[in-house]
């Protein structure tokens, strides 16, 4: 299994180091346009093989997307990430046309592969990249379903641990669907629980309210304390996403596709909870949303089709 990961920033070199010590691909290319950035972070992952005990081989390019030829699943990380005070919504302009280019040079040389999406705005590349590559949707994912659940474990964690319980991330189970956006991501209370117990049973409203507000801005947060957007948990979002295809998990992962119907919508990429196998996407699980995570949702869907609308000359006809 041949993994291209598409710039060798902080999220892509971050999806690239997590796929070395996962293992479970034999070859991981990392590629960018800065001269010599991919092949340094490929070398200093590969000098750390011996200590992690891993065999995947990490190589690093310059442009070079011939090496990338023959690739199973292609994560892009590629354009400009947000600086404090910055949406991801604001990053549109630059980034669809970067994403653009890309989907083309490795569609060039790997006509089978699978896309995962990492771009912001996510979930307006992911149906830029859909619907210019005319590709089949399964074979086009965006990744913030995985990160913003995972942060929302984490936060439901600490509202535990506020109420007394010894909770940590992994003893939380919690889903954040609809956009990948700081003002319309959905995280459903109503299904996540503590070993168990649905966590609306444990927590005041007060917690709950906080735990949610603070997921929601979980990526501003980081951005505002880095300077630059996070990478630790976005790089292992999408290395998780490429695992599941890898090794046909047929794992339930909440992420950006594109809804034909599902959901009561059409023409759009947003945060489904999705079976994700060897095709990639396998299945959309469709839930039954009721209430205020029905509008929620509904103005979260809203907000993604007013951002493709932004899209512009970057969407061809
Ligand atoms: C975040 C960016 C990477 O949420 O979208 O951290």
């Amino acid at each position: 299994m041949k993994v291209t990961v598409v710039g060798a920033g902080n999220v892509g070199a971050t999806a690239a180091n997590v796929l070395a010590t996962k293992g479970f691909a034999s070859e991981v290319v990392l590629i960018d346009i800065k001269e010599g950035l991919s092949e340094g972070k490929a070398m200093d992952i590969m000098q750390t093989a011996h200590m992690l005990n891993f065999n995947t081989k990490v190589t690093g390019v310059t442009n070079d997307y011939a090496a990338t030829a023959g690739s199973h699943v292609i994560i892009i990380t590629s354009g400009i990430p947000r600086k404090p005070g910055m949406s991801r919504e604001d990053l549109i302009g630059v980034n669809a046309g970067i994403v653009g280019g890309v989907m083309n040079s490795c569609l060039e040389h790997s006509p089978e592969a699978i896309f995962i999406i990492v771009s912001n705005p996510m979930d307006a590349m992911t149906y830029l990249a859909l619907k210019n590559s005319k590709l089949p949707r399964n074979r086009i994912l965006g990744q913030g379903g995985m990160l913003d659940s995972s942060r929302f474990r984490y936060f439901l964690s600490k509202a535990l641990q506020k109420a007394g319980y010894n909770a940590t991330p992994t003893d939380v189970d919690g889903m954040v669907i609809g956009g990948h956006s700081d003002k319309t991501m959905v995280p459903l209370v109503s299904l996540a629980t503590y070993k168990g117990i649905p966590v609306t049973q444990l927590l005041s409203q007060e917690l709950i309210t906080e735990a949610v507000e603070q997921t929601k801005v979980g990526g501003a947060t980081l951005t505002k304390l880095l300077g630059t957007s996070a990478w630790y948990a976005p790089g292992a979002a999408a290395a998780s996403m490429v695992e599941a295809i890898a090794l046909d998990a047929n794992k339930l992962i909440p992420s950006c596709v594109y809804l034909d119907g599902e959901y009561g919508e059409k023409d759009l990429c947003i945060g489904v909870p999705v079976i994700l196998g060897k095709n990639g996407l396998e299945k959309i699980v469709e839930l039954k949303l009721e209430g205020d995570e029905k509008a929620k949702f509904d103005e979260s869907v809203a907000a993604a089709r007013e951002t493709n609308s932004r899209l512009g000359d970057a969407l061809k006809a």
